[in-house]
């Protein structure tokens, strides 16, 4: 096993894109003098999660949803072997954590849209608190999502989080990604820079 590339520009950029958005957004929800930064750092998490989701389609091998998107059987058997404390090595998306990562992209999607309403007074009352209950779920599966984390960290004795900084996870050389992609993430940062643009405008 050797460090090897796994996460492409766009996964890495997009990543930490959204994490920054999601807590600002969740940082200024309740505050009417906040309102358009709250209104932007959500428009930038769902701009990147509809990136993402067409990523998952086109961008490099480990980014793909048909590489990360398993079966129940898949799924359970990870997760059987996570309670054994001797969890199966993945180069990219553990079974389970692939999951997390289509529930966290949907959510971000519904709740950016439910605000999109709101934003634009379309609804009353229900769409806010459909608003505040997606956000909320959203929360509980960040929360998931990073003790996954923390615990596959631990377990494999591989720092993931830094991995999503280098793009470098332990792997055979031959899996490795032939390139960062780093035009992919130029398209990513026009992207959400013109989706902020035209709602700021
Ligand atoms: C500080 C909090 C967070 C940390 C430390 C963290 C860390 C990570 C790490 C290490 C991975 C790679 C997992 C793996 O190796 O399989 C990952 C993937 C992912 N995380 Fe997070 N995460 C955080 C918060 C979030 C938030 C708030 C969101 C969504 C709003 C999010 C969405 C995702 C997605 C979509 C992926 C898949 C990456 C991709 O394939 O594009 N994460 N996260």
């Amino acid at each position: 096993m050797k460090k090897i590339l796994v996460w492409d520009w766009p996964v890495r950029l997009g990543h930490w894109l959204m994490v920054g958005g999601f807590i600002v957004a969740w940082l200024t929800s309740d505050s009417e003098t906040w309102r358009l930064v709250h209104v932007l750092s959500g428009a930038l998490v769902v701009a990147v999660a509809a990136f993402r989701l067409l990523w998952g389609f086109i961008g490099s091998r480990y980014a793909r949803f048909v590489d990360f998107v398993r079966g129940p059987r898949a799924v359970a058997g990870y997760l059987g072997s996570l309670l054994a404390l001797q969890p199966a090595h993945h180069t990219g998306h553990n079974p389970a954590g692939g999951w997390a990562i289509v529930a966290l992209l949907g959510l971000a999607i519904l709740c950016g849209l439910s605000g999109w309403a709101i934003y634009n007074e379309v609804g009353g009352h229900l769409l806010e608190e459909l608003h505040e209950g997606l956000a909320a779920t959203m929360l509980t599966v960040v929360i998931v999502h990073v003790a996954g984390v923390v615990s596959g960290s631990l377990l494999h004795d591989e720092n993931l989080v830094r991995a999503m900084f280098s793009g470098q996870k332990s792997g055979v050389p031959d899996d490795a990604i032939p390139s960062a992609r780093p035009l992919a993430a130029v398209v990513l940062l026009a992207w959400v820079g013109a989706a902020g643009w035209w709602l700021a405008s």
